[in-house]
């Protein structure tokens, strides 16, 4: 409702645009905007958002803390990232880029973007560039991305708990990179991608190592990687059961490339 009411205001403010109180109206509309979205992120940074996870998620969860923010400074160093591994992303991003347009920043969502290695790249690879939020549980891992700078904003929580209650733009791309198998419930993660995308929008599965790999660290530590990445379109059907979200595309090669549509 308060999305249609700014946007039939913004519409009677553009015709009106010669007025200089239009404009301020305009102005003081987008910085109303802009301080709900800093409050939101607020509420989730400091666990004050709806809902309070399960002990289970929330113990899943400080595992998954106390590893990455302990591994942060390796994934941050050139170690992490051989030429090759750079070379998959760039193409990673260009191929999730691909549907943006020079007349518009194309809206992502990078979630678990760790040190921003894919977060940094979308707004070069997007035609009309990128306006881009990183969201991670890792304090160490969101610490490393921002002093990597760019212009990625970047939140440390649980995506689930990002998308609960959001009222912010809608993304035009969700991108699980690296992490779908991390994640403590696979389909309430999809279930808060849909919350968060544009009807027409994706929720994209990537990993440049491919699925195997993520079933080598599942046998490994299951209470680290408690999953797999899904296989077939049957599989990624299984996990949107109750989100509006489409399988679309799915490619078990290395890298890994999955693509659910926004009904
Ligand atoms: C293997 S790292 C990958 C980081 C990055 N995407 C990359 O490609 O280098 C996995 C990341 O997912 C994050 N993560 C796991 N579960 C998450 C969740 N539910 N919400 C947000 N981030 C999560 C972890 O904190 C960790 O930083």
């Amino acid at each position: 409702m308060a999305r249609l009411v700014v946007a039939a205001t913004t519409l009677t403010l553009a015709r009106g645009l010669q007025q200089p109180h239009a404009l301020r109206t305009l102005s003081r509309l987008r910085s109303a905007a802009k301080d709900a979205l800093e409050q939101h992120t607020e509420r989730v940074q400091t666990g004050a958002g709806p809902g309070a996870p399960s002990p289970e998620r929330a113990a899943h969860n400080k595992r998954q803390q106390e590893v990455f923010d302990s591994a942060a400074e390796f994934f941050a160093s050139p170690e992490a990232s051989p030429p090759e591994v750079e070379a998959t992303l760039d193409a990673l991003a260009k191929r999730i880029c691909e549907p943006s347009r020079p007349e518009a920043a194309f809206r992502v969502l990078d979630v678990g973007s760790g040190t921003g290695c894919l977060s940094r790249r979308y707004a070069a690879a997007a035609a009309g560039g990128a306006d881009v939020t990183g969201v991670d549980l890792s304090p160490e891992m969101v610490k490393a991305a921002r002093a990597k700078g760019g212009n990625p904003t970047y939140v440390v929580a649980d995506v689930v708990d990002y998308a609960a209650g959001y009222e912010g733009d809608l993304y035009d791309a969700v991108v699980f990179n690296a992490c779908f198998g991390n994640i403590f419930d696979r389909s309430a993660a999809l279930r808060a991608a849909a919350k968060v995308l544009a009807p027409g929008g994706r929720a994209l599965i990537t990993h440049p190592l491919g699925a195997a790999f993520v079933d080598e660290l599942h046998e490994r530590d299951a209470s680290v990687v408690p999953a797999g990445l899904p296989r077939t379109l049957l599989d990624m059907e299984e996990l949107v059961s109750e989100a509006p979200l489409t399988p679309a595309f799915v490619e078990d090669a290395v890298p890994y490339f999955s693509e659910f549509v926004r009904d």
